[in-house]
């Protein structure tokens, strides 16, 4: 974990409510999992705003090109209700923003995975681009990326994958069946309904074949497992997201109780 000083320069709506914000970092940093976080202090000298977890990405050029100072960020609509994010937002390009980071634990594949699905709540938005650095590297993987949206997915949007990458807006019982892994970005309720349909076409998911990503968890103010904020509750009690995630077994976590708070 290191400090950062992040340069915004430029902001692109790349979906009617869905922006891409490009950052440059002040120094090359080498590889980090898709998954980990960096904290970013947000707001200016004077406001108490707490820093904000922020899930960047590889520009698309560089992905698998380590170290990386170029970086991606995807945010939605719904992170706008945030102060600290919507001050994120209204920044004017050239503004350097203090993180540090990367922290926790992000998306591992086994070298033997195969078939990979990536189910994706597109209206969350910071999924869109976040896990394509693992399957860019390894070109050899099928994947196949299905995004839960109400609305059509923009064409932009299925242009920025590779070819080899399939692009789905229904999750059927095959494709549940298919792959040997899963990596899911969403939020508590789409997690809910991936796990109850993937118990009922499976019976008994392995452990360990869904991976997804707790990006509602309070992943601050310290993000190194000293203030013990954003415990979460698992099968094997409970856990520092900051530390044992934001990444998690689908199998593990207690969705219910999350779903409670
Ligand atoms: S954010 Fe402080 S222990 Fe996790």
């Amino acid at each position: 974990m290191k400090p950062v000083t992040l340069t915004f320069i430029e902001k692109t709506r790349i979906a009617p409510a869905m922006w891409q914000f490009i950052f440059v970092a002040d120094k090359p940093l080498p590889p980090f999992q898709p998954g980990q976080f960096f904290l970013a202090r947000t707001g200016n000298m004077f406001s108490a705003y707490l820093p904000r977890p922020l899930f960047l990405a590889p520009c698309d050029e560089v992905a698998g090109n380590w170290p990386v100072s170029r970086f991606q960020l995807t945010l939605s609509a719904r992170h706008l209700a945030d102060r600290g994010l919507a001050w994120l937002f209204s920044c004017p390009p050239a503004r350097k923003i203090d993180a540090f980071g990367p922290l926790g634990c992000g998306f591992t594949l086994p070298a033997t995975t195969k078939n990979l699905l990536v189910p994706i709540d597109f209206e969350l938005g910071m999924g869109v681009f976040l896990v394509g650095s693992l399957f860019t590297m390894r070109k050899s993987l099928n994947v196949t990326l299905a995004f839960e949206s109400k609305n059509p997915l923009p064409a932009a949007i299925v242009r920025r994958f590779p070819p080899h990458v399939e692009i789905t807006t229904t999750l059927t019982t095959d494709r549940l069946l298919w792959p040997d892994a899963i990596i899911a970005i969403g939020g508590i309720p789409f997690y809910q309904r991936l796990k109850a349909r993937l118990s009922a076409v499976r019976l008994r998911p392995a452990p360990g074949l869904a991976q997804i990503l707790l990006a509602d968890a309070p992943l601050r103010p310290c993000g190194v497992g000293a203030c013990g904020l954003c415990a979460v509750p698992t099968a094997a009690g409970s856990r520092l997201a900051c530390l044992a995630g934001p990444v998690f077994d689908l199998a593990t976590l207690d969705l219910e109780v999350l779903a409670d708070d």
